[in-house]
């Protein structure tokens, strides 16, 4: 049995850092074990403009505790008006790595979202002739549709006729949560569509927010779905498939925030998201692909190197704290916190010091 396993450090291609207090709190968990990260746009106000990001992008860097090396990778807000040459020049000059596309109304801060593809066509148009990725939010907002029911719709409503309409336009479906999307994306054969997966999803169904009562700590955006969608992101995650790469989606809410009649999309998945990866992957009996997925597959269609460096994961139990507490007394649950892992990142980073 492999106790120990040592891996190219990973990347995290899909994550919420937010700003503030919130970032100088969540940052080191991520920069402790991840190289770089996709870095999400959805502050408020989004992340839109070229300034901003290389505003933000600053903000994150002074963040980063001392001994890390940790580059965070930028997204522009992709908005129904959004200059084409914005994109570009944020991309000219290496600060917008990609653009995230957010339909108006799909999931937390996306109100500046899009309302209508036809309004991004210029900057879809732009993106695809300077190879700029577009990382796609995949849900359908149109509320008469099954809140299960939205990825699927949307692969059929939008992402079919994205392809179609943009066919050397690289696109990300992200935090993919159903059978559908891992068929759609399995057989495109261009080399042109890729997928992230969250630990959540591979780890658990949708009755995990239902058990014995309701738990806003497992309501993300896209939602949990059914057992059978999620072995099949187990298959393909767990495939060595070049077009499937880790993204978190941890995305921090203060606990009030979450336990809420009115509870807030997102889970804070950054402290445990390596350990729960490993544990899916042991379980699969496919610890020899998870560095594929964790920290090659990804590189690989940003067209970057992998990292250098390493990062290893034991097999030893490990005990997840219930809170990560924020400045000023609020908290943030973490994913599997109050339980206890059976995987670990070596050396373990202590607790934040607040
Ligand atoms: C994310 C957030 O809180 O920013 N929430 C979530 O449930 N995943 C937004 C998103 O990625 O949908
Ligand atoms: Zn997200």
């Amino acid at each position: 049995m492999t106790d120990l396993i040592t891996i190219r450090r990973p990347d995290d291609w899909h994550l919420h850092l937010r700003d503030g207090d919130v970032l100088a709190t969540v940052l080191p968990y991520t920069s402790g074990s991840f190289g770089r990260a996709m870095v999400m746009p959805n502050l408020q106000p989004p992340v839109a403009t070229v300034e901003a990001a290389r505003a933000y992008r600053a903000r994150i860097l002074a963040a980063v505790p001392a001994g890390d090396r940790f580059m965070p990778l930028m997204t522009a807000y992709l908005c129904d008006h959004t200059p084409p040459d914005e994109l570009r020049r944020g991309h000219e000059e290496g600060v917008f790595s990609a653009v995230k596309l957010y339909p108006s109304g799909a999931t937390t801060h996306s109100e500046f979202g899009v309302t209508d593809m036809a309004k991004v066509a210029p900057a879809l148009e732009c993106m695809q002739a300077i190879g700029m990725p577009l990382l796609l939010h995949g849900e359908s907002t149109d509320p008469a549709v099954d809140v299960f029911d939205r990825e699927a719709v949307f692969l059929e409503r939008t992402l079919q006729p994205l392809l179609r309409d943009f066919p050397a336009l690289k696109v990300v479906l992200e935090h993919i949560t159903t059978e559908e999307a891992a068929q759609v994306v399995r057989s495109d054969h261009s080399g042109r569509l890729g997928a992230t997966i969250t630990p959540q999803h591979l780890l658990f169904n949708r009755n995990a927010i239902f058990t014995q009562g309701i738990r806003p700590h497992f309501y993300c955006l896209p939602i949990l779905k059914r057992e059978r969608h999620r072995l099949a992101l187990i298959q393909v995650a767990t495939s060595g498939d070049a077009r499937f790469f880790l993204g978190t989606d941890s995305a921090p809410h203060a606990r009030a925030l979450k336990e809420s009649a009115c509870g807030c999309a997102g889970i804070f998945n950054a402290p445990t998201a390596l350990a729960a990866y490993a544990t899916v992957f042991d379980q699969a009996g496919a610890l020899d692909r998870l560095e594929a997925f964790a920290s090659l597959n990804g590189p690989r269609f940003y067209g970057l190197s992998p990292n250098e460096d390493t990062l290893t994961l034991l097999r030893a139990p490990q005990a997840v704290p219930d809170n990560v507490a924020l400045p000023g007394g609020a908290a943030i649950h973490p994913f599997l916190g109050g339980s206890t892992v059976p995987w670990q990142v070596r050396p373990a980073r202590p607790a934040a010091p607040h």
